[in-house]
């Protein structure tokens, strides 16, 4: 069943207190990877609810949306395109600044990557503030493509992430406090 898929992957998730610094409680996917019942199942669950929702892209957000997005993209028959941290891109790109605890940070995307009858999912492994998510959204929406939903594996809800999407819908697997 989906529960007990979720309590394993939720179980694989592991928690590393102060980093990057302290009182962050790191949540690290990579022992989730190690795992490779828990990584199936993270994939399964997502490709179950996006197969027949008409998703012609699956966008992820660097880096640890390229992880999770393709395996998705390419079961759901969908083009991965990655939303890069600025300058790693090499063709035209645009844009979206967010703000973080201290300064900005942008992320990019190809011109022609996207267009207006795309439909898309954004993937990511974690939702925090929202502030990358909402970028990634941006970004899609500017060049017209329809946004589905986002998808994430982790969210911590504390910091109330969703609000920042407005009617976005976020779908997410394990909820951490
Ligand atoms: C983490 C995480 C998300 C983002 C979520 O990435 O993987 O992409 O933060 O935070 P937010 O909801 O507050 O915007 P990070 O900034 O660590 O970048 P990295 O994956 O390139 O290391």
């Amino acid at each position: 069943s989906g529960d007990a898929r979720v309590a394993g992957i939720a179980a694989s998730i592991r928690v590393i207190p102060d980093f990057p610094k302290p009182g962050i409680m790191f949540q690290d996917i990579t022992t989730l990877l190690l795992d490779p019942n828990a990584f199936r199942d993270t994939i399964d669950l997502f490709v179950e609810r996006y197969k027949d929702q008409g998703i012609t892209v699956v966008a992820g957000v660097e880096a640890r949306g390229f992880i999770f997005g393709p395996p998705i993209a390419l079961a759901i028959g969908a083009k991965f395109v990655p939303l890069r941290k600025p300058k790693k891109l090499p063709g035209e790109v645009i844009s979206e600044e967010y703000s973080l605890e201290y300064g900005t940070d942008k992320i990019e995307m190809h011109v022609g990557a996207v267009e207006a009858s795309d439909r898309a999912l954004v993937v990511d492994d974690l939702i925090a503030t929202g502030g990358t998510l909402c970028a990634a959204v941006k970004l899609l929406e500017r060049v017209g493509a329809k946004v589905v939903e986002c998808a994430c594996v982790i969210e911590l809800p504390e910091l109330k992430g969703r609000d920042k999407l407005g009617d976005r819908p976020v779908f997410v697997l394990v909820k951490a406090d």
